[in-house]
């Protein structure tokens, strides 16, 4: 079956997603936080921003490839941590790791994800990056660095844009607890769900975060049940940027950066790329549409910029780099294909995001990423 007459667009594997999983585990990928207006916000902020087709440029064959942190990808985008992933598909990933491998893209692990690093080496190609959410205690910090660097990951990511919790309504409502508990309200979403609900019974256990497993025990006057979080520090400062940047010795990107002052900072502190976003509105609800932030960025520093929220297509790849950034990394989409296609997804949302922009750069009379024309404004569409 031509997987791209069932499922030509992200939109697809978006709607098969939400039939195919529970509900609770669908709040927690789909979800934003409060109202959800900067998740809304990052949709219509990207719809606004149009291009002049171009005509009579003859044969249209774009070149899709760009240089992130002196390497030449084939592909401008990859893909982008997410906290539990295995819980979204079993074995996610392993599945999203060999994907990004094979198309020679980039794979984000979180230190947050169901999979230890360690136990994911064998899947991972040249361009595995390890997210990380700051551990309080150096001791553990420092593990986790090593751990990474053993296990085949050559760029740290430190996500700082949860120097608290967010309230997270949505998840709250859904029944999901941390770790993850089979309270009947739970098992009663999972039994409508037999794909998903098969899927996890093979692994025979439900999934957590396992790579802190090892630091939950050395502190064991703490119940089991507790949430590991207790184990991050979710607020980091500058002076723990300053720590990382020392004691990690490949390319160290910062996540979550909207404002030119923290990017004028951190430009200083010798950071080597920074990562535009507002976490796809799962944070602060009052953010600006993460892509409205990103022309003041661009201006305010020369270091290479990745982005994230909010990117549904093709289009939407080409609108952020036309903007600015130099590469662009989707997390839910990534989520939507697993759980819609099981391990066929990754490779094929990466084919329909090629295509589609392809497709738009020929509308546009452009040849490769570097000659994208500046955007216009254009009327956002109505929202549904
Ligand atoms: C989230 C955290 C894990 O957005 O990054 O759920």
């Amino acid at each position: 079956m031509d997987l791209h007459s069932t499922f030509p667009g992200v939109m697809d594997l978006k709607w098969r997603a939400k039939r195919r999983l529970p509900r609770f585990v669908w709040e927690y990928l789909d979800s934003g936080t409060g109202t959800e207006a900067t998740k809304a916000r990052n949709r219509k902020a990207l719809d606004s921003l149009g291009f002049l087709p171009a005509i009579l440029k003859g044969p249209q064959a774009p070149d899709l490839s760009a240089t992130l942190l002196g390497r030449r990808f084939p592909l401008p985008f990859g893909i982008a941590p997410i906290g539990m992933s295995g819980l979204i598909w079993p074995g996610a990933e392993a599945l999203l790791a060999r994907a990004a491998s094979e198309a020679g893209i980039p794979y984000t692990l979180s230190t947050v994800a169901a999979q230890n690093p360690e136990d994911i080496t064998q899947h991972l190609g040249e361009n595995a990056w390890f997210q990380l959410y700051p551990p309080k205690k150096p001791e553990i910090r420092t593990d986790l660095l090593a751990r990474a660097r053993a296990a085949g990951f050559t760029t740290l990511v430190l996500t700082a844009d949860v120097p608290v919790a967010s309230r997270r309504e949505r998840q709250t409502r859904s029944g999901l607890t941390q770790p993850p508990r089979l309270t009947p309200r739970i098992l009663a979403q999972i039994a409508t769900r037999p794909a998903w609900a098969l899927g996890m019974a093979a692994r025979r256990e439900m999934p957590r975060m396992r790579t802190l497993d090892r630091y939950i025990e050395s502190n064991s006057n703490l119940p089991p049940t507790a949430h590991i979080g207790y184990l991050l520090r979710t607020s980091p400062d500058m002076e723990y940027v300053k720590w990382l940047r020392d004691h990690w010795d490949g390319p160290f990107i910062v996540k979550g950066v909207l404002r030119t002052e923290d990017a004028e900072l951190l430009e200083r502190l010798g950071i080597d790329g920074l990562w535009v976003s507002n976490h796809a509105g799962r944070q602060f609800d009052g953010a600006p549409g993460a892509i409205e932030a990103l022309p003041a960025l661009r201006a305010a520093t020369r270091l290479p910029l990745l982005f994230d929220s909010g990117i549904e297509g093709g289009l939407d790849i080409l609108r952020a780099l036309a903007l600015g950034a130099d590469f662009v990394m989707l997390g839910r989409a990534f989520h939507f294909a697993l759980a819609a296609l099981g391990p066929r997804g990754p490779a094929h949302l990466i084919d329909i995001l090629a295509k589609d922009m392809a497709a738009n750069m020929g509308q546009m009379g452009v040849k490769t990423l570097a000659d994208l024309p500046a955007p216009i404004p254009v009327a956002p569409a109505a929202s549904d």
